[in-house]
């Protein structure tokens, strides 16, 4: 009994939910966008570094011969520093690893000292500070919302050279002093660096966590892009696996159909790559399907007023005579409906959707009672073409081809191929505009911040997209 309880605790643990889902999303940072990465990190420390406050420095030293000499540093402050090497490397399993080298600080103050009991001299003095480096790793980490966070760890910090210039006073003075000073200014530096690497890097996280992990699309449906691993960092680029899925708003109901794995191809002429499966729309055509979305009353007006064929008994009842015997001179209404979510397809190059719906045709009573003339089931074959607008990915579909067959008949038997070309035109003209309205206005991606795409390529590949970007912060 324990035994067996044991293998399904096992088995329960290894099964998908209980070990983190299939990515619908996953996101790649090149180092080409980690390079874009340093030079927002490095202008950033640069600004935390000129909030560095050297405390006045104060004490007496015994300098022989002439004994006890008390001195002071004051007004301590930095007039220019400058980070001009850095490099940003990729730390598999872990983030990334940030270097500095020959770094520089230089600083301006006063001196004052006091000696023979009498004795008092002052003056100012400029302490240039050279070949700093820093060396610190960042950890790369998904927070409890799935979005990322950073750490630092192992920041290790060391001045080089120090060189202090003394205005003012006397000269023997210098000599006894410049070592001290040097050294006290040194450590004083050297002990707010690592710190203020850790800060610069912990404020980081507000920023990662605006991550839209739950993006409002419309009245019904919002989308989750949480991670639903940890970052895998490789020696190439930090790929993120998101969960990239559409929900009802508020319920969150699982559609019956998961994520294939993928894995993005070794692209990295862009900074980021962010790779949609198809699960992510065909999640968003169950949500859809689901709330009573996608359906449409389709009445005469919709037609154009050229067209000849009109949404009325006289029209069909010439394809139908039954149609214009039993309804004479009523105009007509059609209710077109997915049967189901829609099915999306990536082929290489191609995006086609599956749309099986049903289209009730009714006769429309002078009291504006509908009487349903027909039902029919009509498999549309839809061609898509997706673009990436803002940062929003859209869509425009075209109508292929349709395959229909009789579901029900009000009006006795009749052949439904005839039909054909009426219901081409009249979804092609009344429907597909509709829909393309609202695709057109597209769909967020995952995004951070304030960020913009430019240098935008889309690709479809097989079982997915490709958005290959370059990213600006604004
Ligand atoms: C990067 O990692 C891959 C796979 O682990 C390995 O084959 C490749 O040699 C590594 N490249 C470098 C430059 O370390
Ligand atoms: C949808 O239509 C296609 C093409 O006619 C068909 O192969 C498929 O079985 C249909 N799916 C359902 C659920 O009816
Ligand atoms: C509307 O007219 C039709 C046909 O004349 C009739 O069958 C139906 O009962 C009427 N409905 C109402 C609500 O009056």
């Amino acid at each position: 009994m324990v035994t067996l309880w044991c293998v399904l605790t096992l088995l329960a643990l290894l099964s998908p939910e209980a070990f983190g889902t299939n990515a619908g999303v996953k996101v790649k940072v090149t180092q080409k966008g980690l390079e874009y990465g340093r030079q927002i990190g490095i202008a950033a420390l640069q600004e935390k570094f000129k909030t560095i406050k050297i405390p006045d420095l104060s004490g007496s030293e015994s300098v022989s011969p002439i004994g006890k000499v008390s001195y002071s540093l004051t007004g301590i402050q930095i007039l220019n520093l400058g980070l001009p090497e850095s490099k940003l490397g990729l730390v598999p399993g872990t983030g990334v690893s940030l270097s500095i080298a020959n770094a520089f600080i230089n600083l301006h103050g006063n001196w004052r000292v006091k000696y023979l009991r009498i004795i008092k001299d002052s003056g100012s003095f400029d302490l240039a500070v050279s070949g700093l480096t820093i060396s610190t790793t960042i950890a790369v980490k998904s927070d409890d919302t799935g979005r990322p966070a950073v750490s630092g760890v192992n920041c290790a910090a060391t001045v080089g050279q120090a060189r202090v210039k003394f205005h003012g006073g006397a000269s023997w003075l210098y000599n006894l002093f410049s070592d001290y000073i040097d050294k006290a200014l040194r450590s004083a530096l050297q002990k707010q660096i690592c710190p203020l690497v850790s800060d610069a890097i912990n404020e980081m996280n507000p920023r990662l966590k605006t991550l839209n992990v739950l993006a409002q699309v419309d009245k019904y449906a919002e989308i989750e892009y949480s991670m639903v691993e940890s970052p895998a960092v490789s020696n190439s680029s930090i790929d993120l696996s998101l969960k990239g899925e559409f929900y009802n708003i508020g319920q969150h109901k699982e559609p019956p159909f998961s994520p294939s794995p993928f894995s993005l191809p070794p692209q990295d002429s862009n900074m980021l790559y962010i790779g949609l499966s198809a699960f992510t729309p065909n999640s968003a055509g169950f949500v859809y399907n689901s709330a009573g979305a996608l359906s449409l009353y389709i009445t005469d007006d919709m037609i154009p007023p050229s067209s000849p064929i009109r949404l009325n008994t006289r029209t069909f009842g010439a394809f139908i005579p039954q149609i214009a015997k039993l309804y004479p001179g009523l105009m007509m209404k059609l209710l077109v409906k997915t049967a189901k979510e829609p099915t999306i397809i990536f082929k290489p190059n191609y995006v086609t959707l599956q749309v099986n719906s049903t289209v009730t045709a009714y006769a429309i009573q002078p009291n504006t009672t509908l009487s349903p003339l027909f039902i029919l089931n009509v498999d549309a074959s839809v061609s898509a073409k997706i673009y990436v607008t803002g940062i929003k990915v859209a869509g425009a579909l075209t109508l292929n081809q349709i395959d229909m067959t009789l579901g029900t008949s009000y009006v006795g038997p009749f052949q439904v191929k005839s039909l054909d070309n009426i219901f081409l035109m009249v979804l092609k003209v009344a429907v597909i505009p509709k829909v393309n309205a609202r695709l057109q206005q597209g769909y967020p991606l995952p995004a951070i911040g304030k960020m913009n795409l430019v240098n935008t390529q889309l690709q479809i590949l097989k079982d997915y997209m490709l958005i290959g970007t370059d990213v600006q912060f604004t």
